[in-house]
């Protein structure tokens, strides 16, 4: 990470009592990105969120060690004023907790306990925080009646709202959509989304649902036993899992949307230079790589074909030096950032290997097929060669 983390958790000790919930925990924030943290029930995530915005301080016999630095200064110091931190902090707890009063004040109280007085100002965040959080065409015609007699799910809509309403510099959510029923969680997720795209926001959330972390979330925590197990983005933590932990949590997600052409391409490989190389040398080149087919690229890196070894062996047969009228210039290339689920269709086009490019359409690498077989299957190497191996005996 190279930017300044907004906020950063160092060796961070937790005790309820003689109880240990949060043990040397060592975490980065990146601002203006989407954390979500994960694992297990009991595990320490709402335990470690409230360290952030110093919500333990009010539990009885809570012991803290350790440091949270918000913009570089310790929120645990002395002179820190925590009604200041909660102001740039704000949280949205599992369980609603509306204050009883209307669904407009509910919104409005922050921004007037922050000296915003005119109304149609008000009337204006209000509108914005209550579309911000999938509620506004539920409650524009009752703004002015009390927020207790909404249901469950709209209670906590309207205090993801109240949040939103303060525009906090950092979000943090504790389950905040686990008791939204199916559809109305993935309209709230989709909202968090286009906030997120809109807005850039510094949002901290706690899910049990790995697809929801995968989908909203920049950056993945995993949490076990009061200890962060990994943090990193979704595809880090899918290729390169810290430990046999990690692995089996994220054992069952769906890899194809997530892992993509640069995590499982051959940086570059052997290409053929056009006007460089002709037929005997590609030849050489390829019998000696075992290979049998290769990009083209031009001077300038940018990829303009692929030339396979038996046009090649035509060409040097027929004397011919240069490889321009074997070069077939329609192939299959994709960028870097493509996921595997978009490389798939591409299989069943073509048996040469998919070629990654940039914007500019240089040449990056490539993924072969066999790549995205295992990819796809979880077999190894050797056991995708057997396949192939029996299918061409068959
Ligand atoms: N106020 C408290 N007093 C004493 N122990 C607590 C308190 N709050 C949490 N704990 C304990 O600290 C540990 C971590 O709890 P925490 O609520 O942070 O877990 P969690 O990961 O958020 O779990 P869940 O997914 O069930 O919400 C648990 O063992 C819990 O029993
Ligand atoms: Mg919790």
């Amino acid at each position: 990470m190279n930017q300044t983390p907004i906020l950063s958790a160092k060796d961070l000790d937790l005790f309820y009592g003689e109880n240990q919930a949060l043990k040397s925990v060592n975490m980065d924030i990146p601002e203006k990105q989407v954390t979500a943290l994960i694992g297990p029930s009991g595990c320490g995530k709402s335990t470690f969120l409230k360290t952030l915005d110093r919500m333990n301080d009010l539990v009885p016999g809570v012991t803290i060690r350790g440091r949270v630095e918000y913009r570089g200064r310790n929120i645990y110091a002395p002179d820190v004023d925590v009604t200041w931190i909660r102001r740039q902090i704000g949280m949205v707890f599992q369980k609603p907790n509306p204050f009883p009063m209307s669904i407009y004040d509910n919104i409005a109280y922050g921004p007037r306990t922050h000296g915003i007085k005119s109304k149609a100002k008000l009337d204006e965040i209000v509108e914005k925080s209550l579309r911000g959080a999938a509620i506004w065409d539920e409650v524009k015609d009752r703004l002015k009646k009390s927020a207790l007699g909404l249901s469950g799910g709209q209670q906590q809509r309207i205090c993801i709202a109240r949040a939103l309403a303060v525009e906090p510099d950092v979000l943090l959510m504790d389950e905040a959509f686990s008791a939204l029923d199916p559809l109305i969680r993935v309209q709230m997720q989709d909202e968090l989304l286009a906030l997120q795209s809109k807005m850039k926001k510094t949002i901290v959330f706690i899910t049990h649902d790995l697809e929801e972390a995968v989908k909203l979330g920049d950056r993945i925590a995993i949490m076990r036993d009061g200890e962060i197990q990994q943090t990193g983005t979704s595809e880090e933590i899918l290729t390169t899992p810290a430990n046999e932990y990690v692995r089996c949590f994220v054992e069952n997600v769906d890899r194809s949307r997530i892992v993509t052409a640069a995590s499982i391409m051959v940086d570059k490989p052997m290409v053929a230079r056009l006007g460089k190389e002709g037929p005997e040398v590609l030849t050489r080149k390829m019998r000696e790589r075992k290979t049998t087919v290769l990009p083209v690229v031009d001077p300038d890196g940018i990829l303009v074909g692929e030339v396979r070894l038996e046009d090649l062996l035509w060409l040097r047969k027929e004397h011919i030096l240069n490889i321009d009228s074997v070069i077939k210039k329609e192939v299959h290339s994709v960028l870097s950032d493509t996921v595997v689920e978009d490389i798939l269709p591409l299989m069943t086009k073509t048996n040469s290997p998919i070629w990654v490019v940039n914007e500019r359409r240089e040449f990056e690498g490539m993924v072969p097929l066999s790549s995205l077989i295992i990819e796809v299957t979880g077999k190894d190497k050797k056991e995708i060669n057997e396949i192939i191996q029996n299918a061409i005996k068959l």
